[in-house]
C-alpha cells in the first residue's frame, strides 16, 4: 500500500510546488495542509486531499495529521517575533508524533547552529526536537534560495554597487524549484532511515562573481563592495527593517563569510535525477526580473 503523504504550508511558494510535483508524479495519496484550506482549493481540484493545519493552533494539529505516514514540515515565515517560529515547529513535531506519523521531513538550513540569529537558531532547535522524537526523519537542509537575488540585485543595479558582509566568500545557493523537486522526491520515497541532506546548488559563487554575471546580463555596471556586519546592520536599521529581520539577514552574510554556506552536496542530483540549476542559468532565465524597477 502506498504511503499517505502530507505537506504543511501548502499555500506557500515552496509547499504549493511540492504538492503540484507530487500530484504530477502520481505519488499516491497527497494531503495538502494550510492555515486557510480555501486558498488551496485549486490543489484539491488537481487531486490533493485538503486539510487545515495552523502551527499556532497546536490543539488542532493532531487531527490534521491523523492517518499520515510521511509528513513534510515546511518551516514557517514567522521570523519577526523571537521564539514564535520555534514554538510553532516544536508544536508541529509533537503533534506529528502524537498523531502516529511514522516519518517526518523538515526543511532546515545548511549549517544550522545555536545562534543569536533567529534563522540558524530555530532550525537547529527544530532539528533537535525531531531527533528527540520517536519518528524516523529526513532533514532537508536548504541552502539560501538563489531566488533571493531577484530581491537584492535590482536595487544594487540601480545604484551600481552591491554591499555585502560576506567577505566575498562563496555561497552555494539553490533555486526554490530545485528545493521543491528534492523535497517532493524525499517525501515520496520509501526511505524510513534517518538522513540529513544538504540541498545545494552545483558550486559556491562569490558576490563579486554574481555582480559580474548581473553586469553581463543587463549591460549595467555593478560593483561588489565588502562592508562590515555592523555597517550592513546600520544600513538596514536606517531603512526601517525590524531588529530580528536585520539579525537574520546579517546572519546570512556572517555565515557565508565563515564558509558555512559553501557546502557542496550531490543531494539534488541524487534525489531528483537532475543536476541543480547554477546561479548563472537562474539569472539568465530571469534576466527581465533583474532590471531596476521604476
Ligand atoms: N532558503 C531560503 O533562502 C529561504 C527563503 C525564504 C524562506 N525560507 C523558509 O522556507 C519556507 C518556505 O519558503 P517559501 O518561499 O514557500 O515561503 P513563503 O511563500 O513565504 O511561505 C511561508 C510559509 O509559512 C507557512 N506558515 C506561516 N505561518 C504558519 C503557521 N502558523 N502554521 C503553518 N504554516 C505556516 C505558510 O503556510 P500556509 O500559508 O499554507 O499556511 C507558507 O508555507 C519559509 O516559510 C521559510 O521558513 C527559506
Amino acid at each position: 500500500m502506498s504511503n499517505r503523504l502530507l505537506v504543511t504550508g501548502a499555500n506557500g511558494h515552496l509547499g504549493r510546488r511540492v504538492v503540484e510535483i507530487l500530484l504530477q508524479k502520481k505519488a499516491g495519496t497527497v494531503v495538502a495542509a494550510s492555515r486557510d484550506p480555501a486558498k488551496i482549493a485549486d490543489l484539491a481540484a488537481k487531486g490533493a486531499e485538503v486539510r487545515a493545519a495552523d502551527f499556532g493552533k497546536p490543539e488542532s494539529l493532531r487531527a490534521a495529521f491523523a492517518g499520515i505516514d510521511r509528513l513534510l514540515l515546511i518551516s514557517t515565515d514567522a521570523i519577526i517575533v523571537p521564539g514564535q517560529r520555534l514554538g510553532q515547529h516544536r508544536a508541529a513535531v509533537a503533534a506529528a508524533e502524537a498523531a502516529g506519523v511514522k516519518h517526518i521531513l523538515y526543511t532546515s538550513v545548511v549549517s544550522p547552529f545555536p545562534s543569536d540569529s533567529i534563522i540558524e537558531n530555530d532550525h537547529f532547535w527544530t532539528e533537535q526536537a525531531i531527533f528527540g522524537s520517536s519518528m524516523s526523519w529526513t532533514i532537508l537542509r536548504h541552502a539560501l534560495y538563489t531566488d533571493n537575488l531577484l530581491n537584492s540585485l535590482p536595487n544594487a543595479l540601480a545604484s551600481g554597487t552591491w554591499a555585502t558582509a560576506t567577505d566575498n566568500k562563496g555561497r552555494n545557493s539553490v533555486t526554490r524549484e530545485d528545493c521543491a523537486k528534492a523535497d517532493a522526491a524525499a517525501l515520496a520515497a520509501s526511505d524510513f532511515s534517518k538522513r540529513i541532506y544538504d540541498i545545494t546548488g552545483p558550486a559556491p559563487v562569490t558576490a563579486e562573481e554574481v555582480a559580474r554575471m548581473a553586469t553581463e546580463l543587463t549591460g549595467k555596471p555593478l560593483k561588489h563592495v565588502s562592508i562590515t556586519k555592523e555597517q550592513l546592520a546600520e544600513g538596514m536599521k536606517s531603512a526601517g527593517l525590524p531588529p530580528t529581520l536585520i539579525g537574520a539577514l546579517v546572519g546570512f552574510d556572517v555565515a557565508t563569510a565563515r564558509g558555512y554556506h559553501a557546502t557542496v552536496s550531490p543531494a539534488v542530483q541524487d534525489l531528483t535525477g537532475s543536476a541543480p540549476t547554477s546561479v548563472r542559468d537562474f539569472l539568465t532565465a530571469n534576466k527581465a526580473a533583474l532590471m531596476p524597477k521604476g
